[in-house]
């Protein structure tokens, strides 16, 4: 029998654009993501030999990459796995993203070496590293043969986080990097408290190309965030990054515990 997710798709919540999914418990969110990004990436192999996803950073998605890691029939051979953001730290440096997904991941699937697309972050040099995994994006999307949107590569899944200042990949609000049209990937600096200051980020055009961006938030206050772009469209696209988003395909919001525990969004 087929499981359905456990989650609802609350008026207050209808992002324009957007299709958003209130999780009772942060463990059927992460389920319902799991599911998903598997489901994309072997439609993605089936149909045109290659699936493209980009990881998120942050904390959140840890559970989301443990259940993919557990998926069944998952082509890892011909998935290329590629990073939204990055600190500049060792990749063997707790604050990095890639030690995170390659801990709860990629150290648990059989994808090939060549198939994960790393920021280095090692490389002490942010703008060199933007430059670098800018050339390097392009170059495996040309030779694997994923297709392009005015030049930038469509990616198949393009995962993300949100920050409780609304940031999202490292793009932080007011920041330059947020009008950047040309390159794909930048550097950024990210404001004082942050876990690492330094950091390498894709742009906006790169999700607004994606066959499906995912965004993954847990929480009252980032829940808030995402009510402010129902009724404060203008103002929460002008204040937080997430809400300027937009996908060339579809838009997905996965939140959970909004109202502070497992409570609003399980069905009866
Ligand atoms: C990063 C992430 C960042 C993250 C948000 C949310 O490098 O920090 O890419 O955008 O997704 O900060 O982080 P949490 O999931 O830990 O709340």
């Amino acid at each position: 029998m087929t499981m359905h997710p456990v989650y609802t798709q609350p008026d207050d919540y209808a992002v324009p654009g957007a299709q958003v999914l209130v999780f009772a418990t942060r463990e059927a969110m992460a389920r319902e993501a799991a599911r998903r990004i598997a489901e994309a990436c072997r439609a993605a192999v089936a149909q045109r030999g290659v699936a493209a996803l980009m990881l998120a950073g942050g904390s959140t998605p840890r559970r989301t990459y443990e259940l993919l890691a557990q998926e069944a029939d998952m082509p890892w051979a011909d998935i290329l796995v590629l990073y939204g953001d990055e600190r500049m730290v060792p990749p063997d440096d707790p604050a990095s993203n890639a030690h995170m997904a390659h801990q709860t991941l990629l150290s648990r699937v059989p994808i090939p070496a060549d198939n994960v697309l790393r920021i280095a972050g090692e490389s002490g040099d942010a703008a060199e590293a933007a430059a670098q995994y800018d050339a390097a994006l392009r170059g495996v999307a040309q030779e694997r043969g994923l297709d392009a949107t005015q030049g930038v590569p469509v990616l198949d899944v393009v995962l993300l986080g949100m920050g409780d200042d609304g940031h999202t990949a490292s793009l932080f609000p007011y920041s330059t990097a947020l009008d950047e049209r040309a390159r794909l990937v930048v550097p950024a600096l990210a404001p004082p408290g942050a876990a690492v200051s330094q950091r390498v980020t894709v742009t906006l055009p790169l999700c607004a190309a994606a066959r499906m961006v995912v965004f993954l938030a847990t929480g009252p206050h980032k829940a808030a965030i995402v009510k402010e772009m129902v009724t404060q469209p203008a103002e929460a696209a002008r204040r937080y990054p997430a809400a300027q988003v937009v996908s060339g395909g579809d838009l997905l919001w996965l939140l959970a515990e909004v109202d502070g525990g497992a409570g609003e969004g399980a069905l009866p």
